[in-house]
């Protein structure tokens, strides 16, 4: 039989073993796009009237379409690499993954579309709501 005091201990280690891991298991389960929010404001003199402006650093795209302008979330929906720019849309170089120019698959892996963000036009800004 185990001693009182030894039993202690194993509950203390296990709770403290859990405390240090939960941050490291939320990683993992918490989806990348739920993570952290902000507000990313470009001029609206930076984007083409009718093309698209990619921010690499922020992982957007912001695209003027017309009189509509929109902003997508450049990480894959397939397991979150960076996707990239090409004459027909996007395509991630991990898996294979294309995208059209509004972010809608065209060839799996990945099942859904690129995240649309949120946009609001202001005076001379387009405020675009990240999520990443
Ligand atoms: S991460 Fe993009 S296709 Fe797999």
């Amino acid at each position: 039989m185990e001693k009182p005091h030894k039993g202690r201990r194993k509950l203390i280690k296990t709770l403290v073993l859990g405390m240090v891991s939960l941050p490291v298991l939320g990683k993992f389960l918490i989806p990348r796009t739920q993570r952290k929010k902000g507000i990313f404001r470009v001029k609206k003199t930076d984007i083409p009237g009718n093309g698209a402006r990619v921010f690499g650093e922020k992982k957007i795209a912001v695209i003027q379409d017309g009189r509509n302008v929109y902003a997508l979330n450049l990480t894959c929906t397939h397991l979150g690499c960076t996707v990239n720019t090409t004459p027909k849309g996007f395509a991630c170089p991990c898996h294979g993954s294309e995208f059209t120019p509004r972010g809608d698959v065209v060839k799996g892996p990945a099942d859904r579309s690129l995240e649309k963000l949120s946009v609001e036009e202001q005076a001379d800004d387009i405020l675009i709501m990240t999520t990443s």
